[in-house]
């Protein structure tokens, strides 16, 4: 019996600033070669039908679920992952609002939520609460009630980045780690 190795196809893109090439199947999903080519292990792979929101990132600047992306169609754009939402080591204020409301549990839907978020924020700095519902509407929780996420975006409102935080002198490795895992 001849076995046909699976064809592949070059493809770039930039991930967190950084240019990426790689040979992929046409059928992998963009959640998967982020995952499992680049360890890329923030963007979380949930539902696969998407539902949940675990694996949304950014594609030129806007959140979409990665598991509804081929990777040769992400091809020629500029990926943005939980990753690269901290800034010279220095978190988003998304990160430390999630971290100063206790936004999360188990962390599992925490990195979409937090690429929603800020996208939000980008649009919209100082949303309220029906505003921030409606935004990540997107994402599923199933351990919060969501009540601590709503507080975790007003926080970050109310905390711009470069208006200082009891904790900017934290490096922002500790920080992330345990939500990216
Ligand atoms: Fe993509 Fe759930 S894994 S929406
Ligand atoms: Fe567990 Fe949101 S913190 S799913």
């Amino acid at each position: 019996m001849q076995v046909t190795k699976p064809t592949t196809k070059p493809v770039a893109m930039t991930v967190n600033g950084d240019e990426v090439t790689a040979d992929v199947e046409p059928r992998l999903l963009l959640v998967h070669f982020l995952r499992d080519h680049l360890r890329l292990t923030g963007t979380h792979w949930g539902c696969d039908t998407s539902n949940c929101g675990a694996c949304v990132v950014w594609i030129d600047g806007v959140p979409v679920k990665s598991c509804t992306v081929l990777t040769v169609m992400a091809g020629g754009h500029e990926i943005r992952t939980v990753e690269g939402l901290e800034v010279d080591g220095r978190l988003d204020p998304v990160q430390e609002g999630f971290m100063q409301e206790h936004g999360l549990q188990c962390g599992f839907c925490t990195p979409g939520m937090m690429l929603t978020a800020r996208w939000l924020l980008d649009r919209e700095p100082d949303p309220g609460e029906a505003t921030i519902r409606d935004a990540i509407s997107g994402n599923i929780c199933r351990c919060t009630g969501y009540e601590n996420i709503v507080r975790a975006v007003r926080w970050a409102a109310e905390h711009p980045r470069g208006a200082g935080t009891a904790d900017d002198e934290v490096a922002a490795g500790d920080q992330v780690e345990e939500v990216q895992a």
